[in-house]
């Protein structure tokens, strides 16, 4: 069980690491053994999805830049 933002960021990056476009459904799962009671959930799923075409978008262009 991980908790709270720090839970969620850990979380986050291991999901966008192996899948950058992930599906609401694939958020929430690999968020669902964090503990948060705060009732922020839309606006993390916003942010991981926002999070994933930014990493998407700095990839293709770095290859890009390499050619
Ligand atoms: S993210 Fe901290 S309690 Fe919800």
């Amino acid at each position: 069980m991980r908790l709270c933002i720090p839970g969620m960021m850990m979380s986050a990056q291991a999901l966008l690491q192996k899948n950058p476009e992930p599906t609401d459904g694939e958020i929430r799962d690999a968020l669902r053994t964090n503990l948060c009671r705060c009732g922020t959930h839309m606006r993390i799923l916003l942010a991981i999805r926002r999070a994933g075409q930014l990493m998407k978008s700095a990839a293709v262009e770095q290859m890009e830049r390499a050619g």
